[in-house]
Parts: C-alpha cells; structure tokens; sequence
C-alpha cells in the first residue's frame, strides 16, 4: 500500500460511535410534490443503517440530498459535523461516495479504469492529468494502480480487472461500482439497491462484502426493497413513506412495528400460497447445479443442498424488489 493511500483511509477512519452524518430536517420539493419530507436522520461510524419503504417513498431523493445531486429545499446535512457543500464532487473529496440504483459505469473501460477514475479525488493529480498523461502522472499511476487492485481484490474482481465493464455479469458490475465507490476512500458509503437483480448467492455475498466494508471502519447507508437482505444486515432501519420518516429502530422493531406492515411490508398471506412450488423449483435447480460442480468435487453436494434451504422463497411482502430495475 502506498504513503499516499495510507493517508487517505486513515483519514476516511472514524472514532468508535462518533456521528458521520446528521441529516436534520431535509425537505425536498419538485415544484408541488414533496418527494422527501422534513426527514433527520443519523449515522455512526460502525454502523450499517438501512433505508426502506415503498417504490415512490422518496428514498433515492434523499441520498441525491445527501450527496450533492440534488440541494434540499429545507433542511441541514452534515458530514462529520461539518455542513456539506453543493457540489456532488465536493463531497465525494469530504467523505461521501454511493453507488447508483440504476448502474453508473464507464461501460467502454476496463473494471481498473473505472476503479481508477473512482480515485481521482484522492489523487494529486486529479482527472485531467490522468486523462492528459501529465507530469508526475506515472508515479502518481502506479500507486492507484495497485490501491485499485487491492479493492478489487477485496470485491473479488482482481481476475477481471483487464475486462471491459459491459462484459460482467450483473452481479459484478454492482460489486465493481462499489470498488469504485471505496476508490475514494469515504468514511460513509451510500448503497442504492445493492442486490438489485441478484440472485440469491450474490445477495448473500453482498452481504459478506457490506459487512466487510463496515469492519473497515467505513458507516454504511443502505437503500434495499429485499428484506430479508435488509433486516440480517443493518443495526438500524428507518421506513420512509411517501417522503416522511415513518418509523426507525432496530430490524426487530421496525419488521414488527403495524405502520410499517399496513405501509409497506403487508400482511404475510394464509398459508404462504405458491411457497412449496418456488422451493420445489429452487431444489431442482440446487441439485443440478450439484450434479455439475459433483464431477470435480464431490462433496459440494451438501453445501449446495445447504443453500436450498436457507434460499427458501421470501414471504410475501417480504422482498419487493424491481426486476426490471437495471
Ligand atoms: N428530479 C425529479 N423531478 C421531479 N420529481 C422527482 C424527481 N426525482 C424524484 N421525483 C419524484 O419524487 C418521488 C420520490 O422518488 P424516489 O425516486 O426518491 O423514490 P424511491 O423511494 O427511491 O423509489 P424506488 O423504490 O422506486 O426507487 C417520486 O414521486 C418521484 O417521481
Ligand atoms: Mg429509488
């Protein structure tokens, strides 16, 4: 690791409880309709809060407020105790980085070029040396390079680096925009719909990798429709709906709180109708994959029977999730 890199994740570090973010009052108006509504909200460092509530609710308006995208009408960000400032790439050099619900890459580069362009706020250099191949560019590469190479390691994307982005698999390009996202060294990362579209095997290593990313001492702000994914993985959970904070607690609190239920998760139906037939087809699909992976090694068997039982259907309500999300 370099001097340089050292430095910034150092600086990225927060002290154990100390408050990362304090969104106090955020109001967001688009002319007569109030996406988000007088909403405060805290993270700390160590922690993973998670941000729910129906399709509509006002929930990536309010990370666009809380990066820069959008300036709220009302209301008051800090960042570490430090007001925000306007612009979305001034506040990525504060500390703040996010991924998109709708996948931002450079789709024509290189999973290291886009790493490499995530760095540009941590670099001396900056974009336009690196685009211009400036003085003092060669050594400043080398030691974002290998900073780019260690977070894709971390993504588990370093056998990919060399491919272009448009080439991955869903699933990786979301880990890729979330290695480009850590390029700049944050101390609050902003994840929307993380798991959109993923399977269930990639929405549990996602898991692993937000619960690695907290260990890093990076405070994480997750928006997900998939809650079982959101209730395993967050310390807390606020509901938005229609742009007003509804309810925040603990996973327990908020999955059993009425409002939250009557609003957004619903009621579980009788029986659990068509949950046999998904298990029924999901075993099917276990055990073939088993039979493949079977020839080389044996005993991947049970593991994959393993992964049927815990990828049991969700409960109705449980995930809403857009498919066509993309
Ligand atoms: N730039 C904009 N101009 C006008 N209205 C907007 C703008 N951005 C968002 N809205 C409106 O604000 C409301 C909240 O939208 P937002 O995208 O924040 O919801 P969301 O909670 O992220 O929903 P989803 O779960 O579907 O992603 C919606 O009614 C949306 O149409
Ligand atoms: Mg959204």
């Amino acid at each position: 690791m370099t001097t340089d890199t050292t430095t910034a994740e150092a600086a990225a570090v927060s002290a154990p409880g100390e408050t990362v973010l304090d969104a106090r009052g955020v109001t967001m108006r688009f002319g007569g309709l109030t996406a988000v509504r007088s909403v405060d909200l805290t993270v700390n460092s160590g922690e993973i809060v998670g941000l729910i509530g129906p399709n509509g609710a006002g929930k990536t308006t309010f990370f666009n407020c809380l990066t820069g995208l959008y300036i709220p009408t009302e209301g008051e960000v800090r960042y570490k105790g430090n007001v925000l400032p306007a612009k979305s790439f001034k506040i990525t050099a504060t500390g703040i980085a996010r991924t998109f619900q709708n996948i931002r890459l450079f789709s024509n580069m290189t999973v290291l070029e886009n790493v490499l362009v995530g760095r540009h706020t941590r670099t001396k250099e900056g974009l336009w040396s690196a685009l211009l191949r400036g003085p003092g560019f060669h050594r400043a590469e080398a030691e974002s390079k290998a900073r780019a190479m260690e977070l894709l390691e971390f993504v588990g994307l370093d056998h990919k680096a060399e491919h272009l982005s448009r080439n991955l698999p869903y699933g990786e390009q979301r880990k890729l925009e979330i290695a480009r996202a850590l390029a700049s060294e944050p101390g609050l990362l902003l994840l929307d719909e993380p798991t959109a579209g993923m399977n269930p095997q990639e929405t549990r290593a996602a898991e692993e990798l937000i619960f690695a990313i907290r260990d890093k001492g990076i405070a994480v702000l997750v928006i997900e429709h998939d809650m079982r994914f959101i209730f395993n993985l967050c310390d807390r959970v606020a509901c938005l709906v229609q742009g007003e904070k509804l309810v925040e607690g603990t996973a327990a609190e908020v999955q059993g709180d009425d409002r939250v239920v009557a609003a957004y998760l619903g009621e579980p139906f009788e029986g659990d109708p068509g949950a046999a037939e998904v298990a029924e087809v999901e075993a099917a699909e276990a055990a073939a994959a088993a039979e493949t992976t079977e020839a080389t090694t044996p005993e991947a068997t049970a593991p994959a029977a393993e992964a049927t039982t815990e990828d049991a259907p969700a409960a109705p309500g449980e995930s809403t999730s857009k498919e066509n999300d993309r």
